[in-house]
């Protein structure tokens, strides 16, 4: 049965950030999920165990100290076998990420009571607007760094246990995050977007503590830092069901890359915008598509970050 007892039947903290804030700009806000038993560390690898029985694909973990803010998620070396990561957290600079977490009726309840009351704060109707939900759930060594990069997710980032630094830049920064490393990002690389320390201070910098957590719209750079402690945050996110963004920023990069010319970026001219979400939602997106069946045919896992 849903752990939603009264405590938690109004999970997140209403502020007046939400209708003028959400999806514009990164904000900080409050909630009541510290105390509830779904995220003790004993549930959590009962929850991890059971991903990777059944939906191995979700659940992702690597062990490493000294990680550097901009290392490229494919230098990590192979994982340690699961229990190691999870009962030498303490020690070994584990970066366990637990995705789709409700795929257990007690986290997918807790995914909809925040997701509800989201919509609520923030009036939009998200039932209509989300494609890919995701309850996922991070558990991170003391210390640990969580890499720079962009996600194509929107995110509500629920700290739960622990204290940790997040740096978040401003996606519209175009010395920190220039078009072509976006345009990359969503054509070929997830790792396009570097990082740049002389430019941390464009960065806005929250203390991440049990209760409180931030939003972050998509494609805000951000890196992560715990303090010296175990930590455990719910990313409560979900992708928009609109491709329009993926769209022109792919279009974009193969205007760039084989007419070598300086395309316009996106949302400043609806006909041009238009008329690149049409063209790629008729060439690219089936080619993807038909590529990701492929490799589900062939049982190839997905280790998505
Ligand atoms: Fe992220």
């Amino acid at each position: 049965m849903p752990v939603l007892t009264e405590a938690t039947a109004q999970t997140i903290v209403p502020s007046e950030d939400f209708p003028k804030k959400f999806n514009r700009e990164a904000f900080m806000f409050h909630h009541k999920l510290a105390e509830n038993p779904l995220f003790t560390l004993p549930r959590l690898m009962e929850l991890a165990k059971e991903t990777q029985r059944t939906h191995k694909q979700d659940l992702y973990y690597d062990a490493g100290k000294d990680v550097a803010i901009g290392a490229r998620w494919d230098e990590f070396s192979p994982p340690p076998p699961l229990e190691d990561a999870l009962e030498r957290i303490e020690h070994n600079g584990a970066w366990i990420a637990i995705h789709q977490a409700q795929h257990d009726p007690e986290y997918a309840a807790i995914y909809d009571q925040c997701m509800s009351e989201f919509s609520d704060l923030s009036g939009v109707d998200f039932k209509k607007v989300m494609r890919v939900q995701d309850a996922l759930i991070f558990i991170t060594s003391p210390n640990r760094v969580t890499t720079y990069h962009i996600d194509r997710e929107c995110n509500f980032l629920l700290q739960i246990h622990g204290t940790k630094m997040i740096h978040i830049f401003d996606s519209k920064d175009s010395e920190v995050l220039p078009q072509e490393e976006i345009e990359r990002f969503w054509t070929v690389d997830n790792n396009a977007p570097r990082y740049k320390p002389e430019l941390q201070d464009h960065a806005t910098s929250y203390h991440l503590e049990p209760g409180n957590g931030v939003h972050l719209p998509v494609n805000w750079p951000h890196w992560l830092k715990n303090d010296n402690n175990i930590s455990v945050s719910l990313s409560v996110n979900f992708t928009w069901k609109d491709s329009e963004r993926g769209n022109i920023y792919r279009a974009n990069h193969y205007l760039r890359r084989f007419l070598k010319i300086n395309p316009r970026p996106p949302f400043e001219s609806p006909l041009s915008d238009g008329l690149k979400n049409v063209f790629m939602s008729m060439t690219y997106n089936p080619a993807r598509a038909a590529n990701r069946f492929m490799h589900k045919l062939k049982g190839d896992p997905i280790r998505a970050r």
